[in-house]
């Protein structure tokens, strides 16, 4: 038996690094691929989860955040920056602390969930609310990037695309193959575009022998890539994916139609009835922008788009932690209060119906 070693390590040779190179890592990646018998039952299909939330700070992104700020010590920066809606400022946060190196994250003013703050502040990055939303995060933070020292690290850097493509080479490592479909959720279509982009190298390098159709989702209220426009005041409970000018867009629009793709909006109440369902029928807590690969699925399987027995990967991005007020409410908008009895056995076995 031996320790997982990050995904530069178990891939070093997949991609830009050598002997000489400062490996900043936390031990990312190798998270599980689970079968979800209850969403293979509801559609049909033979479906399977990548649960990217066990990643060490809770998300995929740490994937890409290994390579960007081991590449960034590697060329002597002492200050990485990235704009966020969360989980890339955490990310960026305790992969810079842990090198030894600073973090300046700007985050839309009370737009991030709660566990993704205190994540940022706990791995001491200097965390600046802006007013305004995402894409004027990402714009500044650019602009400062280009004009001043400081090392990018959002997905506009090459890094983290090869960092991320790593997920599928552990999917095809575990099917054995690529599956048919996959699902995915999108925001700056970072991730969308790191998969396809690992996929073609596992065709090339003969670990699989087909690309499958990649499929992206993103909320109804903040969906540029499906109106074929930014949008300019994306709205979403999926705050993660509320994003209305998409980085990627080029590379994104390149990478579906190099696999037959397709993307949907999902709305709400759609996204939060899905990740009730991963959480409460497969025991998978997401974050609710990790739910839209679920919603996605169901949404597709609904329009007789996904193929009976067709092998089916759903990543789910986040952990269901760092956000967790979604799973206090019914769909109705009403909060879920747990039952409160006096300590004593019989209350609790009359709570529970227990019998007499
Ligand atoms: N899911 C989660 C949980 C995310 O945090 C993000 C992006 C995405 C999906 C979309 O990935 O941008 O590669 O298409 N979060 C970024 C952040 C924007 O700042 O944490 P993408």
């Amino acid at each position: 038996s031996r320790q997982w070693r990050g995904v530069i390590r178990e891939y070093a040779d997949r991609l830009d690094v050598t002997d000489a190179t400062p490996i900043v890592t936390l031990g990312e990646g190798g998270t599980p691929l689970l079968p979800a018998p209850a969403l293979s039952r509801r559609t049909g299909a033979d479906v399977w989860v990548k649960f990217e939330g066990m990643n060490p700070t809770g998300s995929f992104k740490d994937r890409g955040m290994t390579m960007a700020v081991t590449k960034a010590v590697e060329g002597g920066a002492e200050v990485v920056i990235c704009a966020s809606t969360g989980n890339t400022s955490a990310s960026a946060a305790a992969y810079a602390t842990h090198a030894g190196i600073k973090a300046a994250v700007l985050v839309p003013e009370g737009k991030i969930a709660m566990g993704k703050l205190s994540q940022a502040i706990a791995h001491d990055a200097q965390l600046i609310q802006i007013q305004g939303n995402f894409d004027d995060c990402l714009d500044i933070a650019r602009d400062l990037a280009e004009n001043y020292p400081v090392h990018l690290v959002n997905s506009v850097n090459n890094d983290r695309i090869e960092g991320q493509k790593t997920a599928a080479f552990e999917v095809v490592e575990v099917l054995g193959d690529a599956p048919d479909l996959h699902f995915i959720p999108v925001g700056n279509a970072g991730n969308y575009t790191a998969y396809t982009r690992g996929y073609r190298e596992d065709i090339a390098a003969g670990n699989a022998t087909r690309l499958p159709r990649m499929f992206g989702f993103q909320a109804a209220g903040s969906a540029p890539l499906v109106r074929g426009e930014p949008v300019r005041n994306p709205e979403t409970i999926a705050s993660a994916i509320r994003i209305g000018n998409p980085a990627s867009w080029h590379l994104a629009l390149e990478a579906r139609d190099l696999t037959d793709g397709y993307f949907g909006a999902i709305e709400d109440d759609k996204i939060l009835e899905a990740q009730r369902i991963l959480s409460a029928e497969v025991g998978i807590f997401v974050e609710p922008a990790s739910a839209i690969s679920v919603a996605g699925l169901l949404e597709r399987a609904e329009a007789g788009q996904v193929p009976a027995g067709a092998k089916v990967v759903l990543t789910v991005t986040g952990h269901g932690l760092k956000d967790p007020q979604w799973a206090l409410r019914r769909p109705d908008g009403s909060e879920v209060a747990p039952t409160v009895v006096p300590a004593d056995v019989a209350h609790v076995a009359e709570v529970l119906g227990l019998g007499a």
